[in-house]
């Protein structure tokens, strides 16, 4: 069988396109740009790259981001006060705490992210736009990963209505949110986790896979059935050498689609953080609908 690779760089590429184009029309129109907030703890160096994307591709779009750097000893309520303080700011859109936090504040996350405004959360993580996403109400901000997943499945004509999707890991950022997106979307959803005693029993049968799980080639060609259609969210780095929760070699000829690590998901997940950001921007600037 042939396999397709579903590259996400194009369609991401088209996403900030388009945002730029609309940042260049407000801005020509006298308006202000957008700005994003990013707030970084410790020294991790995985999150350093991931911010410092983010930066670039807000530069490139127009928008205007401000980088908040805290030690890892930096006391909770400093980056509290943070937070209150970029709540309050008319130029900023957007606020993200980038996770996960330093071991030391680990356990505080979810007192942070409730700090967030929720008009402001453009993570999606806040529990009120968490809620929305929960109940299938299209009005919250939803998070980037699985966001950026469902457009990337709607690109490629994958259709997810009354298939048998396994989703596995069930973080906060990618597995739960990822779980809710398609049961609204009529998929029949199982999730699978740490404590998940067979994952391929739930993989045989699935006509998509999603891996979520940072552990490099967990799923391999005897997991999947011929045919499946695996996403693939991991990112770790082997010898130098990035790769996925797939073993994509070994896939190949066997599932009928596959997303590269890297150039699959991952370009998906900045491309959403700015059309989130933009979003924000438009609705705090009563650009937009509020539906
Ligand atoms: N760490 C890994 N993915 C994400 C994400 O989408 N947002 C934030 N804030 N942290 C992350």
């Amino acid at each position: 069988m042939e396999t397709r690779v579903l590259s996400g760089r194009e369609l991401a590429q088209k996403v900030l396109e388009e945002a730029k184009r609309k940042v260049e029309k407000y801005v020509s129109c006298g308006r202000r740009s957008p700005g994003l907030a990013v707030i970084l703890v410790g020294d991790d160096p995985a999150s350093r790259i991931y911010v410092s994307k983010k930066h670039e591709t807000c530069g490139k779009v127009g928008i205007r981001s401000f980088s908040y750097e805290f030690p890892e000893n930096v006391g909770f309520d400093e980056i509290a006060e943070c937070i209150h303080a970029l709540n309050e700011r008319d130029d900023v859109d957007g606020i993200l705490v980038q996770l996960p936090l330093p071991e030391r504040l680990r356990d505080r996350t979810n007192e942070l992210i409730n700090m967030i405004h929720p008009a402001k959360d453009v993570d999606g993580f806040h529990p009120y736009n968490v809620g929305l996403l929960a109940i299938g109400d299209n009005r919250g901000i939803k998070p980037c990963t699985p966001k950026g997943v469902m457009l990337l499945l709607d690109h490629y004509g994958i259709d997810v209505e009354g298939r048998d999707v396994v989703m596995v890991g069930a973080s906060n950022i990618v597995g739960k949110p990822m779980a809710l997106m398609l049961i609204n979307r009529m998929a029949t959803v199982s999730v699978c986790h740490i404590k998940t005693r067979c994952v391929s029993h739930f993989t045989k049968d699935a006509d998509i896979v999603i891996s979520a799980t940072g552990v490099p080639h967990l799923i391999k060609k005897d997991m999947v059935k011929e045919g499946a259609v695996l996403i693939d969210v991991g990112i770790s780095r082997v010898n130098g050498r990035v790769v996925g929760d797939v073993d994509f070699d070994g896939v190949m000829g066997h599932a009928s689609a596959v997303t590269p690590v890297p150039g699959g998901v991952g370009p998906m997940t900045v491309a959403m953080l700015i059309e989130n950001t933009l979003e924000c921007y438009e609705r705090r600037e009563g650009l937009l609908n509020s539906n």
